[in-house]
């Protein structure tokens, strides 16, 4: 498709792009949208609303390091969740680190489009698993190429905030459902989080969503047991820190989840 057709799609299909251009004087937003709307990741968007997946993508609710994530609108006016990787800057060490020995990414190929595909898939894939596991996660509800689509957590239209900028009611209440979560998480899902913290879990109605789950790893990956021990270690340690809790001694937990001391 020419340079000129991509303009149209964006002048006349695509709700974001005209929002964006008129703010063009803000230049962290112009930044955002020539990072993120790559001219493969515009058609997928195109895509996503002849699909009637979307029917818009109305803001950005963050930018971060390997993606975006903004509010969208689906055709029949529910909030959605898209989760945009990005294409040129995506880390792509770290990123293998967690598909190699994750033996449901076998036979991927490993070009930097692939990659990053999959691990939109990934990121999918996990929440399945969260979800069908009765986990509090995001439920997926798409994904194409990069792109990856979810329920919005929040209320109205307003995203749900991240654990670390509120205060919460019964910190020790939560703290310790918390911890069967991450337990549900690991006998039930299978996974490992892996990156567990006040940053990616975010309070709506009083509960605690878990987010942010593409780098999750089954349970029997290499580097399992010790990210699971981190991820339990980051909890409480911010539970210990923010609001005093008396946080469960890591040999207690280990108990519970049933690993050895030298796992
Ligand atoms: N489903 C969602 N609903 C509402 N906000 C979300 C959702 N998913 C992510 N966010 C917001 O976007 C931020 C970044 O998303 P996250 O998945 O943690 O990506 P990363 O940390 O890799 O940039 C989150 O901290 C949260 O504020
Ligand atoms: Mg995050």
């Amino acid at each position: 498709m020419s340079k000129v057709d991509i303009d149209k799609i964006i002048e006349k299909d695509i709700g974001i792009p005209k929002k964006f251009e008129r703010r063009e004087k803000d230049a962290d937003n112009r930044k955002t949208y020539d990072e993120v709307f790559d001219r493969a990741t515009l058609l997928i968007i195109y895509k996503l609303i002849t699909n009637k997946v979307i029917l818009s993508v109305d803001y950005p609710i963050s930018t971060g390091k390997e993606g975006n994530v903004f509010k969208g609108t689906t055709p029949e006016g529910k909030a959605v969740a898209l989760k945009i990787y990005r294409m040129a800057t995506a880390t792509f060490k770290n990123i293998i680190r967690y598909i190699d020995g994750d033996p449901r990414f076998k036979n991927i190929k490993r070009n930097h489009r692939s990659i990053i595909y999959t691990w939109a898939k990934k990121e999918f894939r996990n929440l399945e698993r969260m979800h069908k596991a009765n986990l509090n996660v995001p439920k997926p509800l798409a994904f194409m190429k990069n792109i990856l689509i979810m329920e919005f957590i929040g209320e109205d239209d307003l995203p749900a905030p991240e654990l670390r900028h509120v205060e919460i009611k019964q910190p020790a209440k939560k703290y310790n459902n918390m911890i069967k979560q991450i337990k549900i998480l690991y006998s039930k899902a299978g996974l490992v989080h892996g990156d567990l913290s006040e940053y990616n879990l975010l309070v709506r109605d009083d509960k605690l969503v878990i987010i942010d789950v593409g780098q999750a790893v089954v349970y029997d990956h290499p580097h399992a047991k010790e990210l699971l021990i981190k991820d339990i270690n980051n909890i409480s340690h911010y539970f210990k820190r923010r609001y005093g809790i008396q946080v469960r001694p890591e040999k207690s937990i280990r108990e519970t989840l049933s690993l050895r001391e030298d796992e």
